[in-house]
C-alpha cells in the first residue's frame, strides 16, 4: 500500500520495528553495497531482519537472497547495517529506495556511512582505488523528495551544498593514511541504469566534473541530509568508465574487481566506525 511510506506510515513502521527488535540508542546507518561485508571489532552482529520482513512493498529476491538489515550491538548502542540496497534501476520507487535510511532517522540514526561500487570516469583513479566522495550530480531524474511535502521529515528545499560532511571526510582522509593507503576523493555521478554509460556519456560525465559513476547513492543522501543525518561516502571503483579503456564492461568484472580491492574499503569502514563512534567504556 503506497501511503504505508508517508511520514506517519514510517513512524508506524519505526515504532513497530522499535518494539520488535528493541534496538539501544542508534548511533548510525551502515550502508553495505552489494556484496561487501564489514565487521568491526567491539560490535556484535546480531540479529538479521530481511527487508520484506521490516517493509510494505514487495522485494526482489536475487539468486534466493534478499536485502536484509543487520542490528550491530556494543552494550547500550546499535549500528544498523544495509546488507545490499534497493535501486531504482530494479524499478522501486524513490520512497521505497529511501526508507531504510527514513526509518533509520526515525530510529535515531545521527549519521549514515554509505558504501557502493562505482566505474571511474577520472582516468587516474584506478580499479581497485577507493574514492571518498565530495559531491554528487543527481544524474537519476528522481528525487526522494517529490510530492507532498513531508514536513516531519524536513525542510522543503533541504540545503546540499555540504550533504558530504566535511568534517566526516577529514576523517575519512586521516583513517586511510593512517591505514597506509591512498584514497582519491571526487564526485560522484548518480545515474539511473541498469545500463552501464555508452562512451561519450562518459566524456560527458567528465566534462560535468564526474570522478566516478556509479547507479546508487544518491537517493538515499537526499533523504539523509533532509532528515538532518550526518553523511560520509566511500566508493570502490571497480573499474575505467566506458571507452576510458578499450575492454567492455561486465557485471562480473565489476563484482571480480570489488571482491579484490574490498579489503581495503573493510579496513577504512573499521576505521571510520571506530573514529566517529568511539567506544566509550
Ligand atoms: N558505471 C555505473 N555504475 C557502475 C559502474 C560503471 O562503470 N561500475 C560499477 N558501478
Amino acid at each position: 500500500m503506497t501511503n504505508e511510506l508517508t511520514p506517519a506510515g514510517l513512524r508506524r513502521l519505526a515504532e513497530d520495528f522499535r518494539a520488535r527488535h528493541r534496538p539501544d540508542r542508534v548511533r548510525a546507518l551502515l550502508v553495505a553495497g552489494s556484496g561487501l561485508e564489514f565487521e568491526v571489532p567491539g560490535w556484535q552482529a546480531g540479529e538479521t531482519i530481511p527487508f520484506g520482513d521490516i517493509f510494505p512493498f514487495p522485494i526482489q529476491t536475487l539468486k534466493g537472497h534478499s536485502e536484509t538489515l543487520t542490528l550491530w550491538r556494543r552494550r547500550e548502542e546499535t549500528l544498523l547495517v544495509m546488507n545490499g540496497r534497493l535501486h531504482l534501476y530494479q524499478g522501486y520507487r524513490p520512497e521505497e529506495v529511501v526508507a531504510p535510511v527514513r526509518l533509520a532517522a526515525l530510529l535515531g540514526a545521527e549519521m549514515m556511512i554509505a558504501t557502493n561500487a562505482t566505474g571511474a570516469a577520472d582516468p587516474a583513479i584506478t580499479p581497485g582505488s577507493i574514492v571518498v566522495i565530495t559531491d554528487h550530480l543527481n544524474l537519476q531524474g528522481r528525487n526522494p523528495l517529490v510530492g507532498p511535502w513531508a514536513r516531519e521529515f524536513g525542510t522543503q528545499f533541504p540545503d546540499m551544498s555540504r550533504a558530504y560532511d566535511p568534517e566526516l571526510i577529514e576523517v575519512a582522509r586521516r583513517a586511510a593514511s593512517a591505514a597506509g593507503f591512498e584514497v582519491f576523493e571526487g564526485v560522484y555521478a548518480g545515474v539511473l541504469g541498469p545500463s552501464f554509460e555508452t562512451p561519450a556519456e562518459v566524456r560527458m560525465l567528465r566534462g560535468l566534473g564526474a570522478s566516478v559513476i556509479g547507479m546508487s547513492t544518491v537517493p538515499e543522501v537526499i533523504a539523509a541530509r533532509h532528515m538532518g543525518l550526518r553523511v560520509v561516502a566511500l566508493s570502490l571503483a571497480t573499474n575505467p568508465a566506458a571507452g576510458i579503456t578499450a575492454e567492455p564492461l561486465s557485471h562480473e568484472d565489476v563484482l571480480e574487481a570489488g571482491k579484490a580491492a574490498a579489503g581495503r574499503l573493510r579496513e577504512l569502514v573499521r576505521r571510520l566506525v571506530e573514529e566517529l563512534i568511539p567506544d566509550q567504556s
